[in-house]
């Protein structure tokens, strides 16, 4: 590289040709060296600076002092190397050092760490493979639910003082529809048993496991967003002896063969006879400690035989497109239900005491999954 400009030999083509074939190398060779903002900016200012650039002082040199007849050929070839600096500049620095070194199989990869399912989708995911191998199928629904899905068909009228016990977010500006038709955001996932049910006849097995919301201050154990996976299971002879032996296996398939189970009244609008489930604790294994405050046994879902007034809202709802509809006649068939929050089972599962880590996005939380 310099920066003085070399007399020219003469003004004929072969010489204007040497002396610019020269210029053209020269610009060739660095633009080879182009592989940062830093070399580019360099290179644009040795050749193109406005007071010491290589073209300007090139412009002076040998423009300025041609003879008229030599102006022509002179100034087409400057032109054509203005362009081939400009071209060097066009392309991205990265481009042209791929271009320029090649592909170097020996450097370092890139290297992107493998991404794992989130901890609560991983405990969504087991639960639902539980019920799959006993053949039950997955069902899914809006979070965005009717008054009608969430609440009335599963017996839970109009200000009925059952509703308290789910403070349920409402969306705003709904005053003017029928009740059936307000919207509000799901708080279980047992509306999905109606939306299944007034679509298909019996024999029904299936799992729900979506997202609910309730209107919760968040807490070491609440969240106004969570999980549940809900089940349901209607066929000819089903009895509560079916519902316990097969969240018994559940458990047992969740939480290992040594856990036991037990059955405690409990009440559900839409359940009749309602339980709560309970396990045997699995850090004492039942002897007590803290984390079952010392009884030796943790709730972890709510369940029951679906009550008779379920199955006739479903089935008012499905003699609208089919009058003669008698598929959910409880004197033929019965069913249970079950539903189980997703946070509290993978809490329990890994020793988790804040419910707030699952939505943190905190890497050092996340990490210790992978
Ligand atoms: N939907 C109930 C709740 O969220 C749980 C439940 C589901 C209970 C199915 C019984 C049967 O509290």
């Amino acid at each position: 590289m310099t920066d003085t400009i070399p007399q020219l030999a003469s003004h004929d083509e072969p010489a204007l040709d040497q002396a610019f074939r020269t210029l053209a190398t020269e610009v060739q060779a660095e633009t080879a060296a182009l592989t940062t903002p830093e070399a580019q900016e360099n290179f644009r200012l040795h050749w193109l600076g406005r007071k010491q650039g290589r073209l300007k002082l090139i412009s002076e040199a040998w423009l300025k002092s041609a003879p008229a007849e030599a102006r022509k050929p002179l100034g087409i070839r400057f032109n054509q190397l203005k362009q081939q600096i400009e071209q060097a500049l066009e392309a991205p620095a990265s481009q042209k050092s791929a271009v320029v070194l090649g592909l170097d199989i020996t450097l370092p990869g890139v290297i992107r760490s493998p991404g794992i399912p989130h901890p609560l989708l991983e405990t969504m995911r087991q639960i639902v493979e539980v019920f799959h191998h006993l053949g039950y199928s997955t069902n899914l629904g809006p979070q965005v639910e009717t008054d009608f899905y969430n609440f009335e068909a599963l017996n839970f009228p109009p200000n009925h003082p059952a509703r308290d016990t789910q403070d349920t977010l409402l969306i705003a500006n709904q005053q003017s529809k029928p009740s059936r038709d307000r919207l509000l955001m799901r708080t279980h996932t047992s509306p999905v048993q109606i939306r299944t049910m007034v679509q298909q006849a019996p024999p029904i097995r299936i799992v729900i496991p979506g997202k609910v919301h309730r209107n919760d201050a968040a807490d070491a154990t609440h969240s106004p967003i969570f999980h549940q996976v809900e089940g349901l299971c209607v066929d000819t002879n089903i009895t509560f002896s079916d519902l316990k032996g097969t969240l018994d296996h559940a458990m047992k398939a969740l939480f290992g063969s040594s856990v036991k189970t037990r059955f405690f009244p409990s009440f559900f609008p839409f359940t009749e006879p309602s339980a709560d489930v309970q396990i045997s604790c699995i850090f004492c294994g039942g002897k007590g400690c803290r984390k079952c405050k010392h009884s030796g046994w943790i709730e972890l879902l709510g369940c029951g035989m679906v009550d008779p007034a379920v199955f006739a809202s479903v089935t008012e709802e499905r003699r609208k497109t089919n009058p003669a509809d008698d598929a959910y006649n409880p004197e033929k068939i019965s069913g249970f239900a079950f539903g189980m929050g997703v946070e509290r089972i993978a809490m329990i599962q890994h020793g988790i005491s804040d419910i707030g880590h699952f939505y943190s996005g905190d890497m050092r939380f996340l990490e210790q999954f992978a």
